[in-house]
């Protein structure tokens, strides 16, 4: 039987792998690495991954075997539908590989960025391969650090005060939410400044861009004071990389007077 292992990697820099991990690598015959092209900025996560086997495995010891995956298509269809079409693409790719790339008894494993149980469509991708039917394997999942993580801890705060809830959301539905619906968000996949729309409530922010890289920019501050210095740092480094990768969480103030 063919092995897949799911392993997260904490979300850009090589220390973040766990023992776990490290020695799941070391058990691996072929790494899929998925390449969403040549385009400026993704090379960089492509080159992390390759450090990241150099680094922890010995040469000769594994195959690596490199396939193009399709960009997401953006507008059009609904997001949801949008996605999901991306993901059949991704799913035959990866179908292929498993077909044509490993032998009966071999493990492969794709590197996945932090943990990949958060936004990350490669567990449920494997899942549709098997009930397709055309390959069978079992598979894995070794969890990794996440982004929140190391933004929370970067910033040197909990998640959460003593018996608070914390919403876990995306840039597009942050605005869904009242303000006084949230006391702790993390917001993740967020392109477009969307805490934008909390700027009137009273809201602090905790924001990390390229967390746990050579580029990491932290920023923290009173959300209507710093609004607009933080769409302006945001705009700059994606001007300046090509690309941003950020997260951030709103934390509603302990000040009673001006809640909103
Ligand atoms: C598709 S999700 C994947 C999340 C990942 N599975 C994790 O566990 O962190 C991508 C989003 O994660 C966040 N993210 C991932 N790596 C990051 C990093 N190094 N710095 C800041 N945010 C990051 C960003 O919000 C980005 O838009």
């Amino acid at each position: 039987m063919k092995k897949i292992y799911l392993i997260g990697i904490g979300p850009g820099n090589p220390d973040y792998l766990t023992v776990q991990a490290i020695n799941a690598m070391k058990e691996v015959d072929v790494f899929f690495i998925l390449e969403k092209g040549r385009r400026k900025g993704f090379k960089d996560f492509t080159e992390i991954r390759e450090e990241i086997l150099e680094r922890y495995l010995d040469r000769g010891t594994y195959r690596l075997v490199s396939a193009e995956i399709p960009e997401r298509k953006k507008g059009g269809d609904s997001y949801r539908e949008g996605v999901r079409s991306w993901r059949r693409q991704k799913a035959e790719v990866i179908t292929g590989l498993i077909k044509d790339k490993m032998k009966d008894g071999e493990i492969a494993a794709l590197l996945i960025w932090g943990d990949p149980s958060l936004y990350d469509g490669h567990l449920e991708i494997l899942q549709d391969i098997l009930k397709e039917g055309r390959v069978s394997f079992e598979y894995k999942v070794i969890p990794g650090i996440t982004s929140v993580q190391v933004l929370a801890a970067r910033h040197k705060i909990p998640l959460t005060h003593i018996g608070e809830s914390v919403v876990i959301t995306t840039g597009r539905r942050l605005e869904r939410y009242r303000p006084a619906e949230i006391k702790n968000a993390i917001v993740l996949l967020d392109p477009d400044s969307r805490f934008d729309c909390f700027k009137n409530s009273n809201m602090d922010i905790y924001w990390g861009g390229y967390l746990g890289t050579g580029d990491e920019i932290l920023f923290s501050g009173k959300l209507r004071d710093v609004v607009e210095d933080l769409k302006e740092i945001r705009s700059e480094a994606r001007k300046r990389k090509g690309w941003i990768m950020d997260t951030y969480i709103l934390r509603r103030s302990e000040d009673p007077e001006t809640n909103g």
